[in-house]
């Protein structure tokens, strides 16, 4: 079973992502918890380079995300699904389409495309969508400076986008309210999972 969480900065995916292992691990289950963009050594140089490096455009993000997408889904979680074990990965293909495909505005199909090919066509078969308010966060800030007011409008259209994205896979993504306690969280994770399979 492969299973990705998704959603904005501080949604409390990874939190969501280490409950379900330890949950499906007590089951006796083997389980292989992963993050991206990260998961390999490929991935971490990737990450370092996105989130501190020079200032880049949208197609050269994406392309560097799929890269490290590409190593992270040869070297770690097929083999890992090879070998009979479940794989939960924080973020995967979503926040490309999120982030690069609809916030920056290179199209969702472009963006799927170009990461179905470098990964073989390999889809989570079950995504869930944390889903918080951003006006909960924005509202914290009472006089944002000019890089708070980027982020949260980055924030705003991110969530936005997650929301679309929900709608366009619907068999796929689960949206969960994230504003809640997170053993409930958990709990509904849990029984969804156990439903669906
Ligand atoms: P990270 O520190 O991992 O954020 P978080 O803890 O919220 O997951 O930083 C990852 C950032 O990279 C996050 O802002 C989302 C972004 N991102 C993309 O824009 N596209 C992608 O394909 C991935 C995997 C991440």
């Amino acid at each position: 079973m492969f299973v990705s969480f998704e959603g904005a900065d501080g949604s409390g995916k990874s939190t969501q992502a280490g409950l379900l292992r330890a949950a499906l691990a007590a089951d006796g289950r083997d389980v292989v918890l992963t993050r991206e963009p990260g998961g390999t050594e490929l991935g971490e140089a990737v990450r370092t380079l996105v989130l501190n490096g020079p200032v880049m455009g949208a197609w050269a993000e994406a392309a560097l995300f799929a890269a490290s997408r590409a190593e992270h889904v040869e070297e770690v979680i097929r083999p890992a699904l090879g070998r009979g074990a479940d794989v939960v990965c924080d973020r995967y293909v979503d926040s490309s389409l999120a982030y690069q495909g609809i916030a920056r505005g290179l199209g969702v199909e472009a963006v799927l495309r170009l990461n179905l090919a470098v990964t073989d066509g390999l889809l989570p078969e079950v995504t869930f969508l944390l889903l918080l308010d951003p006006g909960v966060a924005t509202g914290r800030h009472v006089d944002p400076d000019r890089l708070e007011r980027e982020g949260t409008e980055l924030q705003a259209k991110v969530d936005a986008a997650y929301r679309e994205l929900a709608t366009l896979f619907p068999e796929r993504i689960v949206a969960v309210d994230a504003a809640r306690p997170p053993e409930e969280i958990a709990r509904e994770v849990y029984e969804r999972l156990r439903d669906r399979s």
